[in-house]
């Protein structure tokens, strides 16, 4: 027989027990859902270091496509919370097929410059990276402007990507934005004719290209440029070249984002948000810059030493608003120029 002060010993003791238990059982379901269209390497310490911080789990699912299809499909049930995506293109995509939700808070809007997130509080830049112009070094420096790819002097001297790339499809449509519909068509018809190639492979094969002396000038990402330097085999390719930040006398280079939307029927808000503004944080944004080279969102905190080296350069002011609402224009006119046949 049990005495009386043991037993109530041990029912204290189940109690306790239970008590814990609990604890750790709602500690261990507080999570938070991500799709994401950037790599594990990139976004895995950001999230390592939020749930150290928060005790919030981060489950990811990685995708290279298809986003946009995977929320439709599952509609109300989707246990997605936030969205991470490159390319404004990608987070109007998501928009206009009504799969994000509106979201604010004083720490986001007053981290991010309002032209780099949405004027409905539905998506917000994260990162910046600029659309540069690579050049020989064989040329010299150049004060390049994106209307000096259609100057004949540079006739067969030029290679890119698909001009149906989003990176370029941007491109043109910040074109339009600054120089109309019909002398945007007349500078993509010119740039095409300046074509070294019909265009083909990524930012980084038109530099080999410039490398290898099959072109003299290229388009390509500024995060590019920091990963070809710091890979064994692409550093001869970098050193080929200069990159070249348009348009420093006028209105300046063209700037795209990676970014980060709540999904419409997120299950995790209250998650999403802590998430959300962690990733805005000044650490969060020197880790982010500092891993994938890009320049943080946010004006007090400085790109990495080797993005930070390669100076200095004023954005084009227009919001990405503004430019997305041209990319079907853009697109359009990409294939009236038949710029990649
Ligand atoms: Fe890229």
């Amino acid at each position: 027989m049990l005495s009386k002060a043991l037993f109530l010993q041990c029912v204290m003791g189940a109690v306790i027990s239970v008590i814990s238990f609990l604890s750790f059982t709602a500690h261990a379901i507080e999570e938070v859902n991500v799709y994401s269209y950037r790599q594990p390497f990139l976004v895995k310490p950001l999230f390592d270091k939020f749930t150290h911080q928060s005790g919030i789990k981060v489950n990811v699912v990685f995708a290279k496509k298809g986003m946009a299809e995977r929320l439709s499909r599952e509609g109300k049930y989707s246990p997605a919370d936030v969205l991470l995506t490159t390319d404004i293109s990608r987070l109007i995509e998501l928009h206009d097929k009504d799969l994000l939700q509106k979201f604010t808070s004083s720490k986001i809007n007053g981290a991010i410059p309002k032209q780099y997130r949405a004027q409905d509080d539905t998506w917000f830049a994260l990162t910046t990276r600029v659309r540069n112009i690579y050049s020989a070094k064989r040329l010299g420096n150049i004060d390049f402007n994106y209307e000096d790819l259609a100057d004949e002097k540079y006739q067969g001297r030029i290679c890119t990507r698909s001009g149906k790339h989003p990176y370029n499809v941007a491109l043109v449509a910040s074109m339009i934005a600054e120089h109309g519909e019909t002398d945007t068509l007349v500078w993509l018809e010119k740039f095409k004719n300046n074509l070294a190639r019909k265009p083909q492979g990524s930012d980084r094969a038109q530099v080999q290209a410039i490398h290898q002396n099959l072109c003299d000038i290229s388009l390509g990402n500024s995060y590019y440029f920091g990963k070809m330097l710091k890979d064994e085999k692409q550093k001869n390719w970098a050193d080929a070249v200069n990159i070249n930040f348009p348009n420093q006398k006028n209105r300046g280079a063209h700037v795209n984002i990676s970014g980060m939307a709540l999904a419409k029927y997120s299950p995790n808000k209250q998650n999403a948000k802590t998430l959300m503004e962690f990733l805005v944080s000044i650490p969060a944004q020197q880790l982010y810059a500092e891993t994938n080279m890009e320049y943080p969102v946010r004006s007090d905190v400085t790109a990495s030493t080797l993005v930070a080296s390669w100076g200095a350069f004023k954005a084009d002011s227009l919001s990405l608003e503004t430019i997305a609402k041209q990319r079907k224009t853009a697109l359009k006119l990409i294939d009236i120029a038949q710029f990649d046949l």
